[in-house]
C-alpha cells in the first residue's frame, strides 16, 4: 500500500513524506544492566516487546554498564565483560541495528550530567520510598549501608529516559515504579523551567507479569541459579524443565493438580503459541489425569524451539567481536548527538549560566 501511494507522488514529495513519518515515530528508550547474559525472563519481560516495536518506533537500547556498577562496584570486570554478552543477546534475539540503536551508557556523558542535575529535583526520602529500591535494599540486606549510587539510580534512570526524550519504555513489571519516579522528576524540571522541556514517559509492561525462577521463586536470576539463559544448551534446557517446580501435592497422575503457582503453567502462559489448547490442558490438569511429564515435555519442546535459533545466531555472532563493537560504537555515536541536544535543552530551559 505504501509503495502504491509513493509511486503516485513526485520523488521529492515522497522522500519528504518518509522523512516526516520517521520523525513522528514515538521514541523508545529501554535497556538492561550489563551484569551477565540475558535469560528467558528478559525475553518474556521486555525483549519480545522490543522486537515488536522496531518498525513502529524510533528505538534506543541502552547497555546500562554505569547502572550495573551501582550494585557491582566490587566486580567491574564482570560489568565490562557483560557489555558484549548483552549486546550479543540483543542481536541474537533479532534486534536489528539498522532499525534499533544499541548504545553504551558509560560513553554518553550527558546521561551522567543530567543525573547530577536531577538529583536536585528528588529527595532522599522519596528515593527510599521507591518500591523497586525498597525491595532491592531488603533483598540485598543493604540497610543504611546502601551505596549512594544505588539509592540514586532512579534519578540516573530518569536521565537515561529523558535524555532521549523517550515517551515509551518497554520494561519488566519491577521497573514500573522507576518510570513513575521519572515522571515526577520530569514534572519538577518542567515546572522550574516554566515550560515542558521534557516529555513524560509511559511504561509498557507485559500482561503476563514477571516470569518466576524455575524453582518458583519470584525472581529469575543468573545469580539465584534459577534462570534459563538465552544461550542455554539443549541439555541445560532439558535439565531446567526437569527440575522445574510444579504442584508438590500432585503426586499421582490421576490426582487433581494446581495450575496457580505451578511454574510449568506460568511458563506455558508466557511462551505457548497455542493458548486455546493450553486452556484445555489446564482444565485437564485441574480435573486430574494429566501428569507433570506431559506438560513438561510440551514446555521443553516450546523452549527448545524458542532458544535453538537464538543460540545459533549468538554462536555465529560471537565469532565476530569486531562487528559487535562496531554496532555499539555506531549506536553510541548516534545516541550521543541525541543526548547532548537534550542536555543543552535542559540547561537552557533551567536558565543556567553558559559561557
Ligand atoms: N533498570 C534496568 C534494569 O534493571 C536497566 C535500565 C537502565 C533501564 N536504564 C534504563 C531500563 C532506562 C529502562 C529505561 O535492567
Amino acid at each position: 500500500m505504501g509503495g502504491l501511494l509513493f509511486s503516485k507522488l513526485p520523488r521529492c514529495a515522497a522522500s519528504h513524506f518518509t522523512r516526516r513519518r520517521k520523525m513522528n515515530k514515538p521514541t523508545i528508550l529501554t535497556g538492561d544492566r550489563t551484569t551477565g547474559p540475558l535469560h528467558i525472563g528478559h525475553y518474556a519481560g521486555s525483549l519480545a516487546n522490543r522486537l515488536r516495536y522496531q518498525d513502529s518506533h524510533e528505538q534506543f537500547l541502552l547497555l546500562a554498564d554505569t547502572q550495573a556498577l551501582t550494585d557491582n562496584a566490587h566486580d567491574p570486570q564482570k560489568v565490562r565483560r557483560s557489555v558484549i554478552e548483552v549486546a550479543l543477546d540483543y542481536l541474537a534475539v533479532g534486534i536489528d541495528p539498522m532499525r534499533t540503536t544499541i548504545c553504551l551508557q558509560s560513553h554518553l556523558p550527558a546521561l551522567a550530567e543530567l543525573s547530577m542535575l536531577y538529583l536536585n529535583f528528588v529527595t532522599v526520602a522519596r528515593l527510599e520510598r521507591n518500591p523497586t529500591i525498597k525491595d532491592e535494599i531488603r533483598a540485598r540486606g543493604f540497610g543504611r549501608d546502601i551505596p549512594a549510587g544505588f539509592l540514586c539510580y532512579p534519578a540516573a534512570q530518569a536521565a537515561d529516559i529523558t535524555a532521549f526524550k523517550a515517551t515509551v519504555v518497554p520494561v519488566g513489571e519491577d521497573q514500573a515504579p522507576l518510570i513513575e519516579q521519572t515522571n515526577e522528576i520530569v514534572r519538577r524540571v518542567n515546572a522550574t523551567a516554566g515550560r515542558p522541556v521534557l516529555p513524560e514517559a509511559r511504561a509498557i509492561i507485559p500482561r503476563a507479569g514477571r516470569l518466576p525462577g524455575i524453582d518458583g521463586k519470584a525472581k529469575m536470576s543468573k545469580s539465584g541459579g534459577n534462570a534459563i539463559a538465552l544461550s542455554a544448551s539443549p541439555e541445560d534446557i532439558r535439565a531446567a524443565v526437569k527440575a522445574m517446580f510444579t504442584d508438590p501435592n500432585h503426586l499421582r497422575v490421576e490426582d487433581p493438580g494446581h495450575v496457580e503457582g505451578n511454574v510449568v503453567f506460568t511458563y506455558l502462559d508466557a511462551f505457548d503459541p497455542a493458548q486455546d489448547e493450553l486452556a484445555e490442558l489446564k482444565a485437564h490438569y485441574q480435573r486430574g489425569g494429566l501428569g507433570d511429564g506431559k506438560i513438561k515435555a510440551r514446555l521443553e519442546a516450546i523452549l527448545q524451539d524458542l532458544i535453538t535459533p537464538i543460540r545459533a545466531r549468538r554462536a555465529r555472532l560471537s565469532q565476530d567481536r569486531g562487528y559487535i563493537l562496531e554496532v555499539i560504537k555506531e549506536g553510541t555515536e548516534r545516541a550521543r548527538e541525541r543526548t547532548e541536544a537534550t542536555k543543552r535543552d535542559v540547561v537552557n530551559a533551567l536558565g543556567l549560566f553558559q559561557l
